[in-house]
Order: structure tokens, then sequence, then C-alpha cells
């Protein structure tokens, strides 16, 4: 019987909270690589925050996806045929080849995987998630030796490594993460030197004891009450990396900013960023976040999800801080 590809669709656009309703599985023909591309059998799908926004029809810094499309995503897999001359069957690849078992990619957007870590890592520490880190970190925070860093979503895809990231430039971190299982996974798996529950009652006084020389650099990616809080104690020109606002997703009326003057007596620099603007960084950052996991510096923990059918809920779960680490779909 010939192989048949597998993939799961936009059925519909979520009104208030996506449900897994508004996916929908398909089967269809392979398809071909034409001249100059390479079909590739993926073997997992990144789940990631961004997803939810391309659910919408709104174009923010990129395209919705199409109502019946494919929906978009960081893959990672195999070669099956070639007509690109860099490219042969049975390379690792990565790509964004979306919600599906293949794909055709132009040969110039694979990216080869380096052999030092497991192929599902090229989506996580070191892919997309990783650079995020390492660009938001190093180039944008600059964080220096005995500086005291702020990561919120501490345990997830882009806070883990970024916290990881800081914590080898010498510096002090502490964590922002959603109950103590986490903010365990955090301290002890992690390293980092502490990790604070946002949900506990006195957190901002926890915040205080944590940091007591202040905080220099806040890499932020949940925005709302979290960033405020960490805002209070900001010292002297301290640098914040705006990555992520995850706590605006499906809430209609987010509490944004409302301590304005710390950041103008201290000088403070926030910078919004989007790693995909950042392209020229992509090959020295993924070579050395692969250096650093192949020599265990940077640990990572995946979620997994079990074929492409589960990928739906595996976004549902992620949105909802349900997943650990990096949310991965296999696709047997
Ligand atoms: N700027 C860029 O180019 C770029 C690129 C990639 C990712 N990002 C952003 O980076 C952030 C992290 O992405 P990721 O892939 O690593 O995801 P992730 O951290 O693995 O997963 C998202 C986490 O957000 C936390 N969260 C959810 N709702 C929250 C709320 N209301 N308040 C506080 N925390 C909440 C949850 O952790 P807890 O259980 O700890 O609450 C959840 O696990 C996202 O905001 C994403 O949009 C930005």
């Amino acid at each position: 019987m010939t192989e048949r590809n597998l993939k799961v669709v936009l059925g519909s656009r979520p009104e208030g909270k996506p449900t897994v309703d508004n996916f929908r599985v398909e089967e269809g023909p392979l398809p071909v690589a034409a001249e100059g591309q390479v079909l590739v059998r993926n073997q997992w799908l990144s789940i990631d925050p961004y997803m939810r926004g391309r659910m919408m029809d709104i174009r923010t810094y990129a395209e919705p996806v199409a109502l019946g499309d494919v929906m978009v995503g960081d893959t990672a897999g195999v070669v099956v045929a070639s007509r690109h001359p860099d490219f042969a069957p049975g390379d690792p690849v990565a790509a964004y080849l979306g919600w599906q078992r293949f794909g055709v990619a132009e040969g110039g957007a694979l990216r080869r995987v380096d052999p030092r870590i497991p192929l599902s890592v090229s989506l996580g520490a070191a892919g997309m998630p990783g650079v995020t880190a390492w660009v938001g970190l190093l180039d944008l925070c600059q964080p220096k030796a005995g500086e005291t860093v702020v990561v919120s979503a501490a345990s997830g895809g882009v806070g883990s490594v970024a916290g990881q990231l800081a914590r080898i430039a010498g510096c002090r971190v502490v964590g922002i993460a959603g109950g103590a299982d986490k903010c365990r996974h955090v301290t002890e798996a992690l390293g980092f030197d502490a990790c604070l529950d946002y949900r506990a009652e006195d957190f901002r006084q926890q915040l205080k004891a944590a940091v007591p020389k202040g905080i220099d650099c806040i890499f932020d990616n949940v925005g709302g009450p979290v960033l405020e809080a960490l805002i209070g104690r900001i010292n002297p020109f301290a640098r914040v990396t705006l990555c992520g606002a995850i706590s605006e997703v499906d809430n209609p009326s987010p509490t944004g900013l409302r301590r304005l003057l710390p950041l103008i007596v201290n000088r403070v620099k926030l910078q919004g960023f989007i790693v995909g603007d950042h392209l020229e960084r992509w090959p020295v950052a993924i070579a050395d976040l692969s250096g650093h996991v192949a020599a265990g510096r940077i640990r990572y923990h995946e979620t997994l999800a079990e074929g492409l059918e589960a990928a739906p809920q595996a976004l549902l779960d992620l949105l909802a801080g349900r997943s650990l680490g990096k949310q991965l779909v296999r696709i047997p």
C-alpha cells in the first residue's frame, strides 16, 4: 500500500479560548519534491505559544493560518527524497513544515541537525526557543558576572535555556514559575539559584528576599502582574527583554505595566524583540547551544504528546501551563 500523508488543518477560528474542535485531521497524497526541493518525513513537531496567534484572523508580525490550511510549526525529521545537491535520503534535518507527517521544503530552508544532539532537541534548547533565549539574553540583556537575572516562565522551552545561559555567564539566576513542582525542577534539575511561584500569596515578599541586590536583567515571557512585580525591584541601568506576554493571551482586559516611574528613575532599557528578525545570529547561537547541550551544561526536559491527532490538545496544554520544558509531538 502506498504511504499517505497525515495532517492537522485549522478547521475554524476560536471564539474565546481555543478548543480541539478548532482543528481537523485529514489524510492526503504525499507531496512531491520539485527541482531544488527535499521531501522530509517529520518525526517531531514543536508546539509553541505563537501558534495561538496564528489561529486568529489578525495580522501581527506574521500572517494567520487560513481556514483549511495545515497548521504551521517547526518540525524535525529525516530526508526521504532529495532534488537538492546538499541533502541525501537519511539526513536528519529541521524545517518549518507544519502539523503533518510529510512535507516538502526548499533545500535552502532546511537546517542540518548537529549529530551530537538528539533530533528533538533541534526544536527546543538548540532550536527556535533556544535561539530566542540566546539572542534575548546574551545580545539584548547582556548579563555580566555577579548580576541578578530574573526569568519568568522559567521551566518552559525559552525560559529554561535563558536561565541556564545566565548561570553560565556567572549571574545569580531567579526563576518564576507556576507551582511547587515546576519550581523544584527549575532549581534542582536546571540549577537556578532560586525559583518563586507567582501564584503564592506572598509572591512579592518572596521576590524581595530572593533578589537582595535588586534585579539587573529581566527576561520576561509572561507580562502582566509578574512583570509589574519585577519592575518594582529593578536596579539602575537594568535591561528588560520583553520576549513574550502569555498572560495576555485569552485575557480580554490584560493588566499592563502601571509602574513606570522605577523605569525612568533607574534609566532602564526595555527591548521587545522577535527572534525571526535576528536570522544572522541563528547559526552561531545554534552551534553554541548544541555545544552546551552536548557537554551537559544546558539541560532540557521534554513533554511528549503521541501522534499528530494529539497535537491540538498539546497546544491547549502548553497554553494552560500543563507542560514542563519543551512541548513536542512525536509523529510515528
Ligand atoms: N519574541 C520571540 O521571538 C519569541 C520566540 C519564542 C517564544 N516567545 C515567547 O516566549 C514565551 C515562552 O515561550 P515557550 O515556548 O518557552 O513556552 P513555555 O514557557 O514552554 O510555555 C508557556 C508557559 O507560560 C506560562 N503561563 C501561561 N499562562 C500564564 C500566565 N497567565 N501568567 C504567567 N505565566 C503563564 C506557563 O508556565 P507556568 O506554569 O510557569 O505558569 C506555561 O508553561 C511565550 O510568551 C512566547 O510567546 C517569544
